[in-house]
């Protein structure tokens, strides 16, 4: 996409990359350039056993042509969700642009390479608090996380901080992703990619 995006621009198939990947590089980019705060957030949907879905949002971490990373404690409530059902629904939205992609597919742990070489990069206290914090479980007190964190920051005093063994990444292999653009009179444009038995990708625009 040469210009600018602006809100008004439309969206319109000659636009679109035929790999939705390469066009949702090209939106994050764009978000980035617009300045917009943490662009990489997006919210999560699982679902549990019983087909009760839940939401938060996460941070994208990684990107390929095999999905969308993001990292958490595999026993937090969503890493229990995706291990008993492992679809999931994402949805970015940049106001600024007046854009949003949802996403949806089977999500897959990381390999535990992948993951700590992510984990390296993460600052010593972000690791020290990985280790601490009991992802989803009730909490007493805060005091309680706190001589958790203490106690973790005691233990591995250097920068030696290692991967905790439930915490780690998950990609999600998307099957259907859609992007949207918000245009006048809610009369929006909307193009969702599916992919083909082949691997290629069919391209639709829906209804707004
Ligand atoms: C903008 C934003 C980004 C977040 N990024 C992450 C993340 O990358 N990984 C994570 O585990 N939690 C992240 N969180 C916290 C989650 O929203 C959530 O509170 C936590 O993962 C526990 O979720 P669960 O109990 O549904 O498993 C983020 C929260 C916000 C508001």
């Amino acid at each position: 996409m040469a210009e600018a995006p602006g809100t008004r621009d439309p969206l319109s198939r000659r636009d679109l990359d035929p790999d939705p990947i390469a066009q949702f590089r090209v939106w994050l980019e764009d978000a980035r350039d617009a300045g917009i705060r943490l662009p990489e957030a997006v919210a999560l949907a699982t679902v549990d056993a019983g087909g009760r879905p839940s939401v938060r949002h996460v941070l994208l971490r990684g990107l390929d042509e095999r999905g969308f990373v993001f990292y958490t404690n595999y026993e937090s409530r969503k890493g229990r969700e995706l291990d008993a059902n492992p679809w999931a629904g994402m949805a970015f939205y940049w106001r600024e642009l007046d854009r949003q992609v949802c996403v949806s597919g089977t999500v897959g742990r990381t390999s535990r390479e992948e993951s700590e070489e992510y984990f390296r990069t993460r600052p010593r206290e972000a690791r020290v608090g990985a280790w601490a914090s009991r992802q989803s479980e009730v909490a007493s007190s805060r005091e309680e996380l706190d001589a958790r964190y203490r106690e973790i920051e005691a233990r591995y005093p250097g920068d030696e901080v290692p991967l905790p063994p439930n915490w780690g990444g998950y990609r999600l292999a998307p099957e259907a992703v859609e992007f949207w653009k918000g245009r006048e009179h809610r009369l929006h444009d909307r193009f969702r990619y599916t992919r083909r038995s082949n691997g290629s990708w069919a391209i639709e625009r829906l209804y707004p």
